[in-house]
């Protein structure tokens, strides 16, 4: 049998779990870690009987190493997608921590990368792959309680409010959204997916409230789904409260509750669970026995689906097309409270580097009449890219540094799409680009027909 071996990149307090799960997985071993720390790394690596030359002092030592076919990636979010770009473009399988991106866009990078390398990309709700969540979807699918029309689902604990943590603290991400919120969002998405035939649905609208602390994060937040099969649902979630941590489905014919739906189980086995069934017929409860630990499934499961050469984990684990989606819901809610993450924000966002396949062509550049660089004739990429759509920094760092490090240096910013929102957009990233090049706009507002804009205006360094 094909063992995937794994190498574990921030080796903190959930790697702890993983590398526990891991143990039982009877398709993966643990044996690299990475961690800038050396008390990390030698405790760490004590604990789970690492070899001293797989103790790396740098995560790009981890990706470089052959004996490892897998990446675990565990570091707080912000870095959720960049370590997952370094490993997959290294040509490592990846599984990581949840949020998989600060946004949408990050999500879709990565999960683009996966794909482009043929490597296998998961993120890890663990709770998708413990039997508990397989259990419910047969419930529902053999129609135990009709058809599903409203859900209530809340993750939500109260953690004291401690600025530098990684909960509290903006510069990490902080907050119940990313931190807790994608568990109901992605619960609920899934149960969707029945009504629709398919593993996932996406909302059709997003609404929420909830309150920023102090500290500039979402510590409690309230929302409400609608799908288009007419499927609504409550969800909730905190870092500043505790919440009923549960998940409540009413159908048209009964109720069916799970009292403990996310971690079953978090630090050892057994990962027991509980389905409670209500239909006019009576009560009935199902008590699910697990010896084994819960992110054995998870590590069991991603583990199996490296070594058979997948690129992605089948429903209810996550796949691409669900991280994006629940990452777009999380987008939506995060914008109904206001919350900004350091990705979106103009002063801390940073681009992504390995968005672009390596070893690509260029594109080709040609002289145009009138654009000059101090005087001198400056050449245009060939292909100019349309900006429309990038509403903020962080949906359009990623898009435009990568075009950039391909040879573009032109951009369509399309005024009357977004009335200068996208020229304000761009004019943010363009300072913060890692390519130094000159680079021009232009707005073909009138569609002139001829391929010619009717503005063309200097982003950097040149003249127009
Ligand atoms: N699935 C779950 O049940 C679950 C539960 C808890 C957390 N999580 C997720 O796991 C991630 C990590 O959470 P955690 O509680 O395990 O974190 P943690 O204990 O603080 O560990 C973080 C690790 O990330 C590394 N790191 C890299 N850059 C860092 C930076 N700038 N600041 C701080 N640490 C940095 C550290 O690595 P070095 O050793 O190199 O310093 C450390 O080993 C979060 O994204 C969270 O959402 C998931």
């Amino acid at each position: 049998m094909a063992i995937t071996r794994w190498g574990i990149i921030g080796p903190g307090s959930i790697a702890h779990n993983f590398a526990d799960g891991l143990k039982g997985a009877p398709s993966g071993r643990l044996v690299a870690i990475a961690s800038r720390d050396a008390a990390r790394r030698a405790t760490f690596g004590d604990a789970y009987g690492i070899d001293a030359a797989q103790r790396h002092d740098s995560y790009a030592a981890l990706v470089a190493d052959p004996a490892v076919d897998a990446v675990y990636v565990s570091t707080p979010h912000p870095w959720h997608a960049e370590l997952a770009l370094l490993a997959l473009r290294s040509g490592k399988a990846v599984v990581v921590e949840k949020p998989a991106g600060l946004n949408a866009a990050e999500v879709v990078a990565v999960t683009e990368a996966a794909a482009q390398e043929g490597r296998f990309f998961m993120e890890a709700y663990m709770y998708r792959c413990h039997p508990q969540v397989a259990r419910l979807l047969a419930l529902l699918r053999g129609g135990a309680i009709g058809q599903v029309q409203h859900i209530r689902a809340t993750f939500g604990f109260s953690a004291g409010r401690d600025p530098a943590s990684r909960l509290y603290d903006h510069a990490l991400a902080g907050g119940g959204i990313l931190d807790v919120g994608g568990y109901p969002v992605s619960m609920v998405r899934l149960i969707a997916g029945v009504a629709t035939g398919q593993g996932f649905d996406n909302p059709a609208t997003v609404k929420g409230s909830g309150i920023i602390g102090p500290t500039g994060v979402d510590e409690v937040a309230y929302g409400l789904l609608g799908f288009a099969s007419g499927l609504t649902a409550e969800i909730a979630c905190a870092i500043a409260r505790n919440m009923e941590n549960a998940v409540v489905l009413q159908g048209s014919g009964g109720m069916i509750t799970l009292p403990n739906p996310w971690v079953p189980g978090r630090n050892a086995g057994p990962s027991d669970s509980t389905i409670i069934i209500e239909t006019p017929a009576g009560r009935r409860v199902e008590e699910l026995r697990h010896p084994e630990h819960l992110f054995t499934f998870e590590a069991e499961l991603a583990s199996r689906n490296i070594a058979e050469g997948k690129t992605e984990a089948d429903a209810p684990a996550m796949g691409h097309a669900d991280s994006i989606g629940n990452a777009e819901v999380l987008d939506r809610w995060r914008a109904e409270l206001g919350y900004v993450t350091v990705s979106e924000t103009p002063a801390t966002n940073r681009v992504l580097p390995g968005v672009m396949q390596p070893g690509l062509p260029q594109i080709p550049r040609v002289l145009v009449d009138g654009v000059t660089v101090s005087g001198k004739p400056m050449a245009m990429s060939k292909l100019v890219i349309g900006c429309d759509n990038r509403n903020d920094i962080g949906a359009g760092a990623l898009v435009w540094d990568a075009w950039m490090e391909a040879g573009g240096n032109a951009f369509d910013t399309g005024f009357v799409y977004g009335g200068g929102l996208h020229e304000a957009v761009l004019g943010q990233q363009i300072p913060k680009s890692r390519v130094s090049e000159p680079a021009i706009g232009s707005w073909p507002e009138n569609n002139t027909g001829d391929g010619k804009p009717t503005h063309v205006y200097p982003l950097r360094g040149a003249d127009v």
